[in-house]
């Protein structure tokens, strides 16, 4: 078992973290939209792009609560906000080739690069909320409990379109808005459930 004080420093590491990847998260959809070619990914984007605002904006109220400096870096925090900037540079890199389908694609994946980051740091505020421990507990769940079902959705629908769209460029028959996003999956095992259907929704589809 780690000593208190560690585990309040980690959750403190982990704020950081979590605010770090919101940012980075706000402006890969920044970019990602402008690459979407499907117009229900596009709306699909905007629509996270204005979540993951609000995130950043939840993170705020938490640093505030609790007394933390929202501008304090760690090595761990400049790490994220670098895998945040590659994956903007990415996007715009596939986006100067001047395929647009391909373009597409490589935003969907570091859509789910970030929103992989993004649902596990929630999914660890969650945890540390449920605990119940420390002070910092209550103010937590509150944040948390606005925040998952969207960082669900974000995960699992944003792996749907990938696989979909890449499924589709292989010239094989895609289910196009997937699986995820007709069922409304917000879970883990849903979206197993969701992906495999797609067979079932091909065939009614034709
Ligand atoms: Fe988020």
């Amino acid at each position: 078992m780690a000593k208190k004080a560690s585990d309040s420093a980690q959750l403190t590491e982990l704020l950081y973290q979590a605010l770090e990847t919101e940012i980075g998260g706000i402006q890969v959809y920044e970019s990602a939209v402008q690459c979407a070619v499907n117009e229900d990914l596009r709306k699909e984007f905007e629509e996270y792009l204005e979540q993951t605002r609000n995130h950043r904006r939840i993170l705020l109220q938490v640093f505030e609560s609790l007394g933390l400096d929202p501008e304090t870096q760690s090595p761990g925090r400049q790490v994220v906000a670098h895998l945040g900037q590659s994956l903007v540079q990415a996007i715009q890199l596939a986006r100067q080739s001047g395929d647009p389908a391909a373009a597409e694609l490589v935003a969907a994946e570091c859509v789910v690069l970030a929103e992989t980051k993004d649902h596990m740091n929630w999914e660890l505020i969650g945890q540390v909320a449920k605990s119940g421990k420390g002070d910092s507990a209550n103010v937590l769940m509150e944040a948390y409990e606005q925040v998952e079902d969207q960082e669900d959705e974000h995960l699992y629908h944003s792996k749907g379109w990938t696989r979909e769209l890449w499924i589709d460029a292989l010239g094989l028959p895609a289910v196009l808005p997937p699986p995820e996003e007709v069922k409304h999956v917000e879970t883990a095992i849903g979206a197993a459930r969701a992906e495999q259907s797609r067979d079932d929704m091909l065939k009614k589809k034709h």
